[in-house]
């Protein structure tokens, strides 16, 4: 038990892992060939409570006869909201406004002072369109949005509930005021969103990201915020994590930043954290009748 709120530190990890049947992870744990090694033969099942496992060396694990146990569906909707929290937030400006209305710069109410792009209207993006991406297109679409397009491996049904329309990632970036990532973090999206990614956006488009800080280069993003070749950037995910607070993406006005609080809703996490628990159980007893989200 690593009862602290910051993560267990590793040597600790690597020491108290060794004899145990399963470990209960998070995503601040990695989960690689060494701390596998540690845990020895005795391991049968790592569970995390998140839906990403890009933490996890699924690989060895397969390799190892190791089950892994994730936390699918029950963050859905509070990634989704958080995600439309984000967006409007970043769009207009709200921690700004708020940071003005404390400090004394709302002077009066002004026409143009503190506006930003409305989703009426508007064409959005959405890269990544699995459960969590889904969900955002439902609640964007809400809004009133002109389109809403996507970019993902697959094409998925799904999209008929919202009318989301497949395309390129070259034209959805191109065709986006709203250009969000709900991307799991796998080779072929690592730092997707590069110099060249900006480059292709709208000047006057919104990017944001809950899903995972290496789907962005971030060099080039921040470069992309303080040369307006992209309007504003709107975080829950960063590299590293938590984001030193010297970094530039701290001192931009038109970046907001939130410490990957995605599913952090009372009712997500309680459940986030039972079904880890069942998924535990399951792998141990083999069975199939317990909530099990297992993969390998
Ligand atoms: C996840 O589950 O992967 C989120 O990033 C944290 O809840």
């Amino acid at each position: 038990m690593w009862s602290k709120a910051s993560p267990v530190p590793r040597n600790e990890f690597l020491k108290g892992v060794t004899g145990v049947n399963g470990i209960f992870c998070a995503l601040t744990d990695k989960i690689d060939k060494e701390l596998l090694d540690a845990a020895g033969e005795s391991l049968k099942v790592v569970a995390t409570i998140s839906v990403g496992y890009d933490h996890i060396d699924v690989a060895e694990c397969k390799k190892r006869n190791i089950r892994i146990g994730y936390t699918p569906d029950v963050l859905t909707n509070a990634t989704a909201e958080l995600t439309m929290a984000l967006l409007l937030s970043t769009s207009r400006r709200l921690p700004e406004a708020q940071h003005e209305a404390k400090t004394g710069g709302w002077v009066a109410w002004a026409p143009t002072w503190m506006t930003g792009p409305g989703l009426a209207g508007a064409t959005v993006g959405i890269v990544g369109f699995g459960r969590i991406g889904q969900a955002v297109a439902r609640r964007v679409k809400s809004f009133n949005t002109a389109h809403i397009l996507y970019y993902n491996r697959s094409e998925r049904p799904e999209a008929i509930e919202t009318g989301a329309i497949k395309t390129s990632f070259e034209e959805l970036l191109s065709r986006s005021d709203f250009v969000i990532c709900c991307a799991a973090l796998v080779p072929d999206t690592k730092e997707i969103f590069n110099k060249a990614a900006f480059e292709k956006m709208k000047k006057t488009a919104v990017f944001v990201n809950t899903s995972r800080g290496g789907t962005v280069d971030q060099n080039a993003l921040i470069e992309a915020l303080q040369t307006n070749t992209i309007r504003a950037a709107g975080l829950d995910v960063t590299t590293p994590e938590p984001l030193p607070l010297d970094s530039p993406l701290f001192k931009l006005k038109n970046c907001v930043v939130l410490p990957h609080i995605g599913s952090a809703s009372i009712e997500a996490r309680n459940t986030m954290s039972e079904l880890t628990a069942n998924n535990i159980l399951a792998a141990l007893k083999g069975t199939i009748n317990m909530p099990a989200e297992l993969i390998a």
